[in-house]
C-alpha cells in the first residue's frame, strides 16, 4: 500500500459547503423493528442482512476516517441499525479517538444495550450519546418499535450513560400525527431539569417503505407552541454553523428542548454531513438514491492518494439539497428508490 500523505486542503462541495461531520454506520441490523425504518414484515428472520465480510472491518473504517480528516472532518457519529450490536465496538471507538483531528465522537442508539456498554464506551473515548425514544408510554413505544424492548430499559440506559459521563445526552423523538403526538408533554416533563435535552424530529420520508405522507408530519412550530404554553421558552442561538436542531431554553432555567424540522424548515444550506454505510458506500445526503462504493477500492489496494482524490471528487461534486427540493423531487415519475435508513443510520 502506498502511504503518501494527502494534502490537508479542506473540501467544499458544489454549493460551497464544507465537510465536517462523518456519520459512520457500523451495523445494518437492529434489535428493534420500528415500522418507519425496519418494518417487521420486510425485516423478518430470513432477511439478507450483510454478512460479516460485507461490512467494513475496523481497519477499513479507521483508514477511511483518517482519509476524511484532511478534507475537513472533525466530528464523527457512530450509527446503525443499532451500533451497539457491533461486536467489540469499544475497540473501534478507542482507535477512532486516537485519530488526530477528530474532536467529537457521538453515538446514536435505541438505548436498550446502553446500561451494559456505557462505561466501557466512555473509557474508550466516546464523547456522548444520543438516544432515540419516541414515547414514554409502553404501548405507544412498542407500537413505534415493532414490539421490542421496554421503556424502562431505555431509561435505565440513559441513566447509566449519564453516570458514565457520556453527556450532554440528547433524546431524539420522532413525532407522528395520531401516533405519539400526545406524549410530547410527558417527554418534556420527564427530562426537564435532568440535563438531558429532548429533540423532536419531524417525521421524514427517508427510505422507500415507510408510507410517509405529509399529513403524518407534526410541524415543529406546533410543538414549540404546545410546549411553550406549558413552560415558557425562548430561542437559543445555534451552537455551531449548520446545527440540525433549533434550540429553545426554558425561561425558568430548567434546560432546553430542540426541534429538527427537516420537512417544514429544511437546513440543507449548511449541511456538512457525509454518511458511510455499513457496507462501505459513501452517501452525500440522507435521501440519496445512490452511493459510491469505497470498499471495492479499499480492498483492491488503492493508495491513500488515490482514495483522497476519490473522496475529494465526491464531495466537490455534491449538490444535494433534498429537503429543500422535496416537493419537486417526490413528484418526479422517474425517481429512483432511496437508500434505506438501516444502512446509513439517520
Ligand atoms: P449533534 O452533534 O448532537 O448536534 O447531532 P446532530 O443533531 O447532528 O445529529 P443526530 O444524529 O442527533 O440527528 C438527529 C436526527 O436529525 C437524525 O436522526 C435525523 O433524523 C435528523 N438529521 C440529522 N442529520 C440530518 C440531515 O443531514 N438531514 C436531514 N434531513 N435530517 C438529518
Ligand atoms: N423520520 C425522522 N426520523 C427518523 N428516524 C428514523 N426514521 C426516521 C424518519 N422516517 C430517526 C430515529 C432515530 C434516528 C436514527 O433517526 O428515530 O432517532
Ligand atoms: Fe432500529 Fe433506529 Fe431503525 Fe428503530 S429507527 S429500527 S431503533 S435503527
Ligand atoms: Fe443534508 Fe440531504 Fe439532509 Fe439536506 S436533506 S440537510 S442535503 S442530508
Amino acid at each position: 500500500m502506498n502511504t503518501d500523505t494527502p494534502i490537508a486542503q479542506p473540501a467544499l462541495d458544489a454549493l460551497r459547503r464544507p465537510l465536517r461531520d462523518l456519520r459512520i454506520s457500523v451495523m445494518d441490523r437492529c434489535n428493534f423493528r420500528c415500522p418507519y425504518c425496519m418494518p417487521r414484515e420486510r425485516f423478518h428472520e430470513h432477511y439478507p442482512f450483510l454478512k460479516t465480510s460485507e461490512r467494513l472491518d475496523f481497519t477499513e473504517i479507521l483508514r477511511l476516517t483518517r482519509l476524511f480528516v484532511p478534507l475537513g472532518v472533525r466530528k464523527l457519529r457512530i450509527t446503525g441499525g443499532e451500533p451497539l450490536l457491533r461486536v467489540n465496538l469499544a475497540e473501534l471507538i478507542g482507535d477512532l479517538h486516537g485519530i488526530d483531528g477528530i474532536d467529537d465522537i457521538a453515538l446514536t442508539t435505541n438505548g436498550v444495550l446502553l446500561s451494559r456498554y456505557a462505561s466501557e464506551l466512555k473509557a474508550a473515548g466516546l464523547s456522548r450519546v444520543t438516544v432515540s425514544l419516541d414515547s414514554l408510554d409502553q404501548d405507544t413505544f412498542a407500537r413505534m418499535n415493532g414490539g421490542m424492548g421496554r421503556v424502562t430499559e431505555v431509561l435505565e440506559g440513559i441513566e447509566h450513560a449519564q453516570a458514565a459521563g457520556l453527556g450532554p445526552i440528547k433524546v431524539n423523538a420522532v413525532i407522528q400525527r395520531g401516533v405519539n403526538e400526545n406524549g410530547v408533554i410527558d417527554l418534556v416533563e420527564r427530562f426537564r431539569g435532568t440535563g438531558v435535552t429532548v429533540r423532536f424530529i419531524e417525521y421524514m420520508d427517508v427510505g422507500n417503505r415507510n408510507d410517509w405522507r405529509e399529513q403524518l408530519v407534526v410541524p415543529s412550530r406546533d410543538l414549540v407552541e404546545q410546549i411553550g404554553a406549558r413552560w415558557p421558552l425562548h430561542a437559543v442561538k445555534p451552537d455551531y454553523v449548520g446545527e440540525v436542531a433549533r434550540r429553545y431554553a426554558f425561561d425558568d432555567g430548567q434546560g432546553e428542548v430542540g426541534f429538527i424540522s427537516s420537512v417544514t424548515q429544511p437546513f440543507c444550506g449548511a449541511c456538512s454531513r457525509a454518511r458511510l454505510s455499513s457496507d462501505g458506500s459513501l452517501y452525500t445526503c440522507l435521501f440519496a438514491q445512490t452511493g459510491t462504493d469505497l470498499r471495492g477500492p479499499l480492498r483492491s489496494g488503492a493508495s491513500d492518494a488515490e482514495m483522497d482524490t476519490l473522496l475529494r471528487g465526491l464531495w466537490q461534486a455534491r449538490g444535494d439539497r433534498y429537503s429543500e427540493q422535496r416537493a419537486v423531487l417526490r413528484s418526479r415519475s422517474d425517481s429512483q428508490p432511496k437508500i434505506e435508513m438501516n444502512y446509513i443510520g439517520g
